[in-house]
């Protein structure tokens, strides 16, 4: 399997990207290709502040490793460092049909909400295809809301191929069905963009917080509760073993347990689960080096790659295949 996935560096990752897909990067590592990328180029569509993206692009490397990536037996790097994947991005660009890009959500939320959308906005699928075909990846984890966008990418490969002849590899979405769309305090999808979000890299006094505003339904203490329809339980089955999951049903379904209790088992439960990331982060910290040698290191053997590839792209559709 060839492996490949992108995280934007807009902010601080949550359990909605970790549940969704970083852990998924973790499981996936050690395959015949296992590349992962930081996606500044697509942040730039709501990072605007120069200070900001170098940050996040830090933290974001940072947390990936803190978090179990192994730069032995992945890629990690910064997509902006394959230059390669813009100039694909053009190329798909000559072939995408309007009416393919108007139905991507990203645009068309935006569009019903009345706000004026860019070009970056309107093309981003464009340039996640390129990210995901400059690799001939086969397989991409990611959480429910990538779904459409593979889909896009599959679509993109399949038109320049009728048209230029068989040289892009179709992949496939790789979802897992219980982490594929993580709930937020509000009970909505976990997002940046809704205000709900729990980070992963959190102070516990924050985080106790946080979980204890997780919003629930107003069944008295006394009352028995059903797990299937409470966010509490839908986080904490991410963390807990089947043994645990079912002790907590129990307790739900048997009344006499207020919510609280059950957040303060997510809080426990969360703590114990990215205790070793937390020590893991705090060490990396003070070797900002190494981390930046590991994005270097991965740019150049994810661009020998995408070089590779675009080389057979460029002489399929009538250009020099290596520029001179
Ligand atoms: P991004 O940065 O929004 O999210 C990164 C990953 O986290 C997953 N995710 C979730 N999964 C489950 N529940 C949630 N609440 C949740 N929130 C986020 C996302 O599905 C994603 O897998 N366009 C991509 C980045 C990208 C990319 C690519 C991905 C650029 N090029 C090529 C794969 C392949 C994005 O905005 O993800």
């Amino acid at each position: 399997m060839k492996i490949l996935s992108g995280i934007q560096p807009t902010g601080r990752f949550h359990w909605g990207n970790y549940f969704g897909a970083i852990r998924q990067y973790i499981a996936l590592q050690g395959h015949e290709q296992s590349f992962y990328f930081i996606a500044d180029l697509h942040a730039l569509t709501t990072v605007r502040e120069p200070h900001v993206l170098r940050q996040n692009v830090k933290d974001a490397a940072l947390d990936l490793l803190a978090l179990g990536l192994d730069p032995q037996r992945a890629t990690l790097f910064r997509q902006s460092d394959v230059p390669e994947t813009t100039e694909l991005t053009w190329l798909l660009m000559t072939i995408a049909q309007m009416h393919l890009l108007e139905k991507c959500h990203a645009f068309k939320d935006k569009k019903a909400k009345g706000i004026a959308a860019d070009a970056g906005l309107f093309t981003y699928p464009v340039l996640m295809a390129a990210d995901i075909l400059i690799y001939d990846s086969t397989t991409v984890p990611v959480g429910a809301d990538q779904i459409q966008h593979v889909e896009v990418t599959r679509d993109l490969a399949q038109r320049f191929n009728t048209i230029y002849g068989d040289t892009l590899h179709l992949p496939e979405a790789y979802v897992l069905d219980d982490s594929a769309k993580v709930p937020g305090r509000d009970g909505e999808k976990m997002s940046k963009s809704y205000d709900n979000i729990i980070p992963i890299f959190e102070t516990p006094k924050k985080l106790g917080k946080m979980i204890m505003s997780i919003k629930t339904d107003s069944t008295s203490k006394e009352s028995s509760k059903n797990p299937d329809t409470c966010s509490v339980f839908e986080l904490y089955k991410l963390f807990a073993t089947p043994e645990a999951q079912m002790t907590l049903t129990e307790r739900y379904r048997a009344g006499g347990m207020g919510y609280g209790e059950a957040k303060q088992a997510l809080y426990e439960a969360a703590i114990a689960h990215f205790e070793t990331a937390f020590a893991r982060r705090t060490q990396l910290e003070t070797s900002p080096d190494i981390v930046e040698d590991i994005l270097r290191e991965g740019a150049h053997r994810a661009r020998a790659k995408a070089q590779e590839v675009l080389e057979r792209v460029r002489a399929a559709c009538g250009l020099l295949a290596k520029p001179v």
